[in-house]
């Protein structure tokens, strides 16, 4: 379409709509300033179809739809944001996941919870999957049956858009899923398609028999090889094969079906328009397939996700968007948009690989892959972020390159077998107590359940009412944590982890959970026992202190906003990782002591602020450290951080609370 009749398009669907005028000009701009990518970019898609022109109208129609249904406080509340420059880079952002009904019950109860979430010094609330999605196969709510339903064990949408306003009211952030890569089974297109419709057959991938199957499995990975081997199920009902890449009640959408994209583009407008701050698009690099492909991280699928973003950019400029690709170092990077698309796709992805790299330091004593990984990790663009995190709901998974293991000296599958009994239990020696998960015995992968406190040794010291092993984890915590929430970008809390939950072995009682380990560490929360963080000196009451006064550290200062500004330290001793931030004369050092000995480390480390000033501000405690010699040593208690500050006046730092 050449652009003069692209423009006498949109005009004409403007002038259907009554989209003109003042109070619409910056709508239109946006419109107008973003029409042939978006345009560009539908056609590298869908160009070959004859339907092309019309499919490509119905998407002016719905992104001007969507901006109509904007309702004007979000308008305003965009408008805000705009001012901030981008506002989700902040070191005010920290947030929470949390199962609605294990951690509160109901989203109705949630709103009672703001104060907590807001006295840990948390501003972002992300909600685990809340629409509808079968009893008993549900994939933990990740296996839709209805995008606009809220499931009845959760509460209603006018719940979740009372929870919506209160957490406005409080200056609060929530984030929510779409699931975009595929349905349940028990959803209308999903059952349409059984009952015989070739309009909803389409949505999927349907096989009248194991042909294409069987050769696209040749080259496809397996997510779940225990609990759903294969990435193709058999239907009775229609006679047929249907990709089903995680469980086989999961059925994969047909996204070269541009309806597909109509409809769930859709149901991402009904989110944002709900007033979704971010929106966590849930395993997006599996959106398109194509033979002879692992049918990951496809550039289809990268298209896919900057026409969304694109469109919301146009029509909901508001919400932000998060892509959950647990995929590679260097391929999270093409996440956030590869070169012109540089900061046009997702705006956040989570760090799974320093994620990962953390628990390898700690089960290691040794920080030189961590460190090792850092170029690729580094490379992330100016403007967007990342998700920090220690734990969340899924299993940790060691997809960190094989070089920089060989680098630091290690054989890697020697490295990974050893973190995974480490980890997952399997040494006698090790105090945690997680377990492995998705173990394919044909690759011999295997990925890692547990919850934060009990990778950490917690379950086993308490168990062994061990006191000096129970301090030693929650030290293990603190470290996990700090690191997580002083590196910017945001840092994901996982709810539990905030007071210390070990296992929660009873899903194992629940056969429609039992099978997937990664129950035990999303557990139902006892706030009786939660109630202990107000005793001083109980180990729920360390670790929330703990955690809330590193989050109080990162919300005081801004040179934790993340502007790029982070510089990975050469420590000269492997068991202690840093970095420095810097803006504009101040630099702050995190340290963190991965071992279980006392370790020194050089004062050389701050040579480059040793002309600017001798002494250092520990940001912990308010003391104030001498920078010494180049030979002489600061040194760290087993597990111990510093967070230390050098600058030339200290005077504004008065606003760090005390511990
Ligand atoms: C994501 C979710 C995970 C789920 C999978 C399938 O990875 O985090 O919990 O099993 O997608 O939807």
């Amino acid at each position: 379409m050449p652009n003069s009749a692209l423009f006498s398009t949109i005009r004409s669907v403007f002038t259907n709509k009554k989209i003109k005028g003042k109070a619409h000009q910056p709508f239109i701009d946006r419109f107008i300033g973003n029409a042939i990518l978006l345009h560009s970019l539908f056609s590298q898609l869908y160009s070959k179809r004859a339907d092309f022109e019309t499919r490509f109208m119905e998407m002016i129609e719905l992104i001007s739809d969507a901006y109509l249904e904007r309702n004007s406080t979000l308008v305003k509340r965009d408008k805000e944001k705009e001012k901030q420059g981008i506002w989700f880079l902040s070191n005010n952002m920290a947030g929470m996941s949390l199962y609605v009904d294990r951690f509160v019950g109901s989203l109705k109860a949630m709103p009672e919870k703001l104060d907590y979430l807001q006295e840990l010094g948390l501003n972002l609330v992300h909600l685990m999957p809340l629409f509808e999605s079968p009893e008993g196969a549900s994939d933990g709510g990740y296996a839709v049956s209805n995008y606009r339903v809220i499931d009845k064990r959760f509460g209603t949408l006018d719940d979740l858009k009372s929870l919506q306003k209160s957490l406005q009211e409080k200056n609060m952030n929530l984030m929510i899923d779409i699931v975009l890569n595929h349905t349940s089974n028990q959803h209308e297109w999903a059952q349409k398609a059984r009952e015989g419709d070739s309009f909803y057959q389409d949505f999927y991938y349907l096989y009248d028999d194991r042909t294409i199957p069987n050769q696209m499995e040749q080259s496809m990975p397996e997510v779940f090889p225990e609990s759903s081997p294969g990435n193709f199920s058999y239907d009775k009902k229609t006679n047929k094969w249907v990709m089903s890449v995680f469980h086989n009640y999961q059925w994969d959408l047909n996204f070269t079906n541009p309806h597909v994209l109509h409809a769930m583009l859709d149901n991402v407008f009904f989110y944002a328009n709900l007033g979704i701050d971010i929106l966590r698009v849930d395993a997006p690099a599996f959106i398109w397939k194509q033979m002879g492909t692992s049918c990951q991280n496809l550039p289809e699928a990268h298209i896919i996700l900057q026409f969304i973003k694109i469109a919301l950019e146009t029509a909901t400029p508001g919400m932000a968007i998060l892509g959950e690709s647990i995929v590679a170092p260097k391929q999270i990077m093409d996440y956030f948009g590869k070169g012109i698309m540089t900061t046009h796709e997702c705006d956040l992805a989570y760090n799974a690989t320093q994620m990962a790299l953390q628990w390898d330091a700690l089960a290691t004593a040794d920080t030189r892959n961590m460190l090792a990984n850092q170029p690729v990790i580094l490379q992330k663009p100016l403007g967007c972020t990342w998700i920090n995190y220690t734990r969340c709901h899924d299993d940790i998974g060691l997809g960190f390159e094989d070089s920089y293991i060989e680098a630091v000296g290690y054989t890697p599958y020697l490295h990974r077998d050893y973190l995974k009994n480490y980890l997952g239990g399997r040494l006698v020696t090790s105090p945690s107590s997680g377990d492995l998960f998705g173990v394919n015995p044909k690759t011999n992968d295997a990925r890692i359940s547990g919850t934060l406190a009990s990778l950490c040794g917690l379950e086993k010291a308490i168990n062994k009412k061990d006191a000096k092993a129970i301090q030693t984890s929650i030290d293990k915590i603190l470290l996990m944590q700090a690191n997580s929430v002083l590196l910017g970008g945001i840092p994901m809390v996982f709810y539990g982890d905030e007071f210390g939950c070990t296992n929660d072995y009873s899903y194992l009682k629940d056969p429609s959970k039992s099978y997937d380990n990664r129950w035990m560490h999303r557990p139902v929360i006892d706030w009786k026992k939660n109630a202990k963080i107000r005793k001083k000196g109980t180990v729920e009451n360390q670790i929330f202190k703990g955690i809330q006064h590193i989050l109080n550290i990162r919300k005081s200062n801004n040179i934790f906003s993340d502007t790029n500004n982070l510089e990975w330290l050469e420590s000269h001793n492997p068991s202690v990782v840093g970095f420095k931030r810097t803006l504009g004369n101040q630099q702050v050092f995190c340290l963190f002591n991965y071992s279980a000995e006392t370790q020194g480390l050089t004062y050389y480390v701050f040579n480059s602020v040793r002309k600017q000033t001798q002494k250092l501000l520990n940001l912990s405690d308010k003391s104030v450290i001498k920078i010494g010699k180049d030979h002489e040593h600061l040194m760290f208690k087993p597990y111990q951080f510093y967070v230390l500050l050098a600058e030339s006046h200290h005077s504004n730092l008065l606003t760090i609370q005390q511990r």
